[in-house]
């Protein structure tokens, strides 16, 4: 049965694949494909382009932004005895299939097509550890006579960083080979333009790649030139029409691969050819690599552990609620979209980058915290050796250069303490505090703790005079370039970030007995509160932020940009507002920043740039930052809105921002439909409603925590797993499994009463839970590992909701 079907496409009935049915939808619909060093995308078109270890640094094919042509990508000409010509995909030879149909899977994507009477199926994957992709295509002659068809593969090598405006330069150090016993062309290049801290790169690129085919090919060719034919194209290359390939290998070229392979079918035959493409650390394992998958079975036995190792990753937190389109993202897509783009692959089509940027992967790592913890503690670690030992830490590094950008930007480095905290509470593991690691600056490992506690003491040193933070270059909103750059204005969002910060780590402090340190922060965010609740109060909602000059930003006397949604929802989160403020701002973000697309991030938009506050107000009205939805923004007023026990509300805009959703009016919203996007665009935009920047957005890790910990309010604290559930007063129940310190809870949650939130008993194992019972939520007890148990909770009026 298809799902949330549009004239697009649908998703397949258990999820785990979404089919698309036409080559031609509003934007590339693509897969992220990783496997955590090896990458590639695909869009529905076929198009799309591969990496290994950084998408930009080490690209391997040749690719260019375009998101209208969509005509980059590895490829596959067929012909047959009558001269016809279309590809595998529908991109390069854009023939009108007699059908065609795209299934983006967990760790694949498999595009079919029928021309002139020949079915293709082409599987494409990247198998689990090794650094290179497969591709299967199958070819079934449905029509009554015997055919001959030729296949003719054909990319452009890239081979390191390659850019467009330089490539005759870049060119000139590709070097091809043919290998006619391994029936495979091997690529190297003696250059890597990876900029290092000496300002220049004079190495050779340190691997070989490789493109080979399971069935020796009959020619080749790797020089653009022979194979478009000079002033050619893609769609009808010369050389398809050939007998021939033009077998031009060496240097000096533009360099391309392709090979030839020639198959007859008779009328029901089957055959199948295998090509791979990849990325090997020297020529022996190159070779050895393109040796590797020259059989079905071989193919077949990749593919299986590819799909095993995502069910044993997705499948360990599982949710079954009334909601169909939020198990489809809990269950599935949230998750595969914040590992395989946004944690492995960091790359995708709106931005393709490489780097990891400080907070960002931060961020993005809790989504480990319930699957495999010991993830998300690789990824503090490595973080804080991207720290400076004055606590301050690159904005976004580089890896294979180690090249990182520093600047004022204020909140990057307040992301470790924030995710640290968040991996104690899953893991109560306080041994991560031990760990030593160095600094960028400095060799000589320091602890965690000192880590995270260099990064808050820095914080604390930015405060402007009358006591609130110093915004710099710009807090989590990256846009508000230029609001501090003097060091004088102010960020209300930063407070509230603190003060949250300063309170976790206050605690934090107790347990490792630097009692002066904990007592001075706990003061330091009492006056902080007071400071945020006196000087930063708008009247009716916090404002945003102070310019150097000291105007306000986000108030009521801005005619643009006059609420946002930032202050206000984490002054929820950050437990500065009290109840009846908590209240107030909440229906503010629901009356002013509300709207049919999920909570705008500013409203009204801006409308002329100005120099003074940063590059979003540059961005069109309405766009990203400037007045759309920004969905990583937007899932945080889900979190407030649980807080207040504002059920319907949590779920509602938890629904508004759900792609699946938005993706139902595709035309409006043009993005794919399984991912979430970075941005929709505001009522300001001439283009209200539509989705941009798909894949690469921190939302996706974020919906997926706040969907399970807020709304269905299964949440890791120190001393257990909380059970709080905050939901429409419509829903009768749900179930939740999830694995906790190792033990599995299977929790059924029943709301007998039809309230929004509120336990009344809780059962474990068939026994009444009695003690740890709070007005609201229960904290459930703690397993041995490797046992699973069932958990029953009832949820109820009760007395004095918190
Ligand atoms: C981009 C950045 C992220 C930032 C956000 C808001 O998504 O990657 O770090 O917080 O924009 O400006």
């Amino acid at each position: 049965m298809k799902k949330f079907a549009t004239k697009y496409g649908s998703f397949s009935e258990n999820g785990k694949e979404y089919v698309i049915a036409t080559p031609r939808t509003p934007r590339p619909w693509i897969n992220v494909i990783s496997n955590g060093d090896y990458g590639m995308t695909v869009s529905q078109t076929g198009s799309g382009y591969s990496w290994r270890t950084h998408a930009q640094l080490n690209r391997l094919t040749r690719w260019e932004q375009d998101l209208i042509k969509d005509e980059w990508g590895k490829y596959i000409y067929l012909r047959d005895e009558k001269g016809n010509v279309w590809s595998a995909g529908w991109k390069p030879v854009c023939a009108e299939p007699d059908a065609y149909r795209c299934r983006h899977g967990l760790g694949y994507t498999i595009l079919e097509s029928k021309n002139f009477g020949i079915e293709t199926e082409l599987l494409m994957f990247v198998p689990r550890d090794e650094p290179m992709e497969i591709w299967q295509l199958t070819l079934r002659n449905r029509s009554r006579k015997t055919r001959t068809v030729s296949l003719t593969t054909y990319f452009e090598w890239g081979l390191g960083q390659a850019p467009d405006w330089h490539r005759e330069f870049h060119k000139s150090f590709i070097e091809t080979e043919y290998d006619s016993k391994a029936g495979a062309i091997f690529a190297t290049k003696r250059l890597w333009e990876v900029p290092t801290e000496r300002g220049h790169w004079n190495t050779n690129w340190p691997f070989v790649a490789f493109h080979a085919s399971s069935m020796k090919p009959s020619s080749y060719d790797t020089d653009k030139e022979s194979f478009l034919g000079m002033y050619g194209n893609q769609a009808m290359p010369a050389s398809v029409g050939e007998k021939q390939l033009a077998k031009r290998k060496g240097n000096w070229l533009d360099p391309c691969a392709s090979l030839r392979n020639g198959i007859r079918l008779k009328p029901n035959q089957e055959a199948t050819v295998i090509y791979t493409l990849g990325c090997g650390d020297s020529r022996p394992h190159a070779a050895d690599l393109a040796a590797r998958y020259r059989s079905k079975d071989a193919v077949q036995a990749a593919f299986s552990k590819v799909s095993e190792h995502w069910a044993m990753l997705l499948d360990t937190v599982h949710v079954t609620t009334p909601d169909d389109a939020m198990d489809l993202m809990e269950n599935t897509w949230l998750k595969y979209q914040a590992i395989s783009g946004r944690i492995w692959g960091r790359t995708a089509y709106y931005q393709t980058g490489g780097a990891y940027g400080f907070r960002d992967q931060l961020q993005d790592s809790q989504l480990w915290l319930p699957i495999d913890p010991g993830r998300t503690k690789q990824q503090l670690l490595l973080h804080a050796r991207h720290q400076f030992s004055d606590g301050t830490v690159y904005h976004w590094w580089h890896p294979m250069s180690e090249i990182g950008l520093r600047n004022d930007i204020s909140d990057n480095l307040l992301w470790l303490p924030f995710v640290t905290n968040a991996y104690l509470q899953e893991t109560a593991d306080f041994s991560i505090l031990d760990l030593a690691e160095p600094f960028v600056d400095v060799a000589h490992p320091a602890s965690m703790y000192d880590h995270c506690t260099r990064a808050i003491e820095k914080a604390l040193g930015r405060f402007s005079q009358r006591g609130l933070p110093l915004i710099g270059a710009g807090d989590w909103n990256d846009g508000l370039s230029a609001v501090g750059l003097d060091m004088k204005g102010e960020s209300i969002w930063l407070g509230h970030f603190i003060h949250r910060i300063l309170h976790d780590f206050a605690d934090v402090a107790r347990r490792r007995n630097d009692i002066e340190r904990s007592e001075r922060y706990r003061a330091h965010a009492h006056t902080l509160r007071e400071k945020l609740n006196t000087l930063a109060w708008d009247g009716e909602y916090y404002y945003g932020a102070t310019l150097d000059s000291g105007g306000k930003l986000g108030s009521k006397e801005n005619e643009e940009g006059s609420v946002w949604l930032n202050p206000q929802t984490w002054a929820i989160i950050g437990q500065v507002s009290d109840r009846d403020r908590s209240e107030q701002v909440f229906d503010v973000v629901e009356k002013k920043l509300e709207f049919e697309i999920g909570p705008l991030l500013l409203y009204p938009a801006y409308r002329t740039p100005d120099k003074y506050v940063g590059y979003l107000t540059r961005y069109s009205p309405g766009m990203r930052e400037n007045g759309g939805v920004y969905t990583h923004a937007a899932t945080w007023a889900v979190i407030a809105a649980a807080m207040l026990g504002r059920g319907a509300s949590a779920h509602r805009l938890y629904t508004k921002i759900n792609p699946v959703h938005r993706g139902k009016k595709a035309d409006v919203y043009c993005a794919e439909p399984y991912v979430t996007p970075g941005n929709i665009e505001g009522p300001d935009s001439a283009f209200f409603g539509r989705g941009g920047w798909t894949w690469y957005s921190g939302s996706a890790a974020w919906l997926f925590k706040v969907g399970l910990e807020w709304i269905l309010g299964i949440r890791p604290t120190v001393e257990g797993l909380l059970v709080d559930p905050c939901i429409p007063s419509m829903w009768k129940g749900y179930r939740v499994k999830r694995t906790f310190r190792g033990a599995v809870y299977n929790i059924e949650v029943r709301n007998p009463e039809r309230v929004e939130c509120g336990v009344k008993e809780v059962w474990v194992d068939g026994r009444v839970l009695g003690a740890a019972m709070g007005p609201r939520r229960t904290t459930l007890p703690l397993f041995q590992p490797e046992t699973a148990h069932d958990v029953v909770v009832v949820l109820g009026k009760t007395e004095s909701p918190s």
